[in-house]
């Protein structure tokens, strides 16, 4: 990809051809490559919103790491929570090398000006949520990753190539955790098949809005960010999902769930889009919770922020003396 020459400046024209021809090798845009304004700030805004999911996501599984059921638990559960915050320093780490700080980003987060993922806005309200999230929450992270491991921007994509990894154990050890319930007492399995009846239709909206109704889609698909529509890849999940579920001996709680022998796909009912734009909006059962725990812990991390850089200074004198 075209790099700045140090004699006979070429004219804008001959960058954007030359980024429109990587785009077009499937070669990767790095960050010292030209490109144009709105790919950076849309990747800016993706890279953002996914970070800030990341970190938040961390809540709704925290909240039960003092009431995991045995110690093997706890630890599994705590290695995926950590997980969650290493996701976010990653990305957020990504969306650095476009020229945005952590501390712009962060900010926007805080005061509402940019979103995180609307799933966590639920509650976790039994145990068996945990399995629910691990088994759709993070398998549908998965399926709407995978394809991002090959996006046009260099440092997104390999961020993403180890956040998928790191997902697949977490989207196994939710769904060896409610396999485990399922075939437990009555109660367990109670308790499983209420948290699948609670995920699973949230679970679907995290694909977002239909192809008809994305605002962004078309071009991030010319751009080569996205490589597959948000109906693609919620239909995508709900094959790999209905298959799963019947292996766990639970059900999905839509009965309109059909298999269609000449598309090759599983039917679905339709989702309450009503819902998710409420939830968007700030309306979900927990956005309140979420956002100002958020501020919270960030306030309180103050300390070590400050501690940080004061030893980072010390190092710096050291060092040039
Ligand atoms: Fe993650
Ligand atoms: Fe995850």
């Amino acid at each position: 990809m075209a790099e700045r020459g140090t004699d006979g400046e070429p004219g804008p024209e001959t960058y954007e051809s030359a980024f429109d021809a990587a785009v077009a090798a499937d070669e990767r845009i790095e960050p010292r490559d030209w490109m144009p304004d709105a790919y950076r700030a849309t990747l800016v805004r993706q890279i953002a919103q996914h970070a800030h999911s990341e970190i938040i996501g961390m809540m709704p599984e925290a909240n039960w790491l003092s009431r995991a059921p045995s110690l093997r638990r706890k630890a599994i559960l705590m290695a995926k929570v950590q997980d969650e915050a290493g996701h976010g320093l990653y990305l957020y780490g990504a969306a650095e090398t476009l020229g945005t700080g952590r501390d712009e980003l962060l900010d926007k987060l805080h005061s509402g000006r940019q979103k995180y993922s609307s799933i966590f806005n639920y509650p976790t309200l039994t145990w068996a949520d945990v399995g629910a999230i691990g088994w759709l929450v993070d398998g549908a992270a998965i399926t709407n990753q995978v394809p991002l491991c090959r996006c046009s921007y260099g440092p997104y994509a390999r961020a993403m190539v180890r956040i998928c990894k790191e997902e697949s154990f977490h989207q196994r050890q939710g769904y060896e955790l409610l396999l485990v319930l399922s075939r437990g007492t009555d109660a367990q399995h109670a308790m499983a098949q209420d948290a699948i009846d609670r995920w699973w239709w949230p679970s679907l909206m995290m694909f977002g809005p239909p192809d008809d109704e994305s605002a962004h889609s078309a071009q991030s698909m010319a751009w080569k960010i996205k490589r597959h529509s948000n109906d693609e890849l919620r239909q995508r999940f709900v094959d790999i999902c209905v298959p799963q579920a019947e292996a766990l001996g639970l059900t999905l709680p839509d009965p309109d769930l059909r298999w269609n022998e000449e598309a090759g796909h599983w039917d679905f009912g339709a989702i309450d889009w009503g819902e998710f734009k409420a939830v968007l909006k700030g309306n979900g059962p927990c956005n309140e919770q979420r956002i100002s725990q958020r501020r919270r812990a960030h306030e309180d991390g103050a300390w070590v922020r400050d501690a940080a850089a004061a030893h980072a200074r010390k190092r710096q004198e050291a060092a040039s003396r």
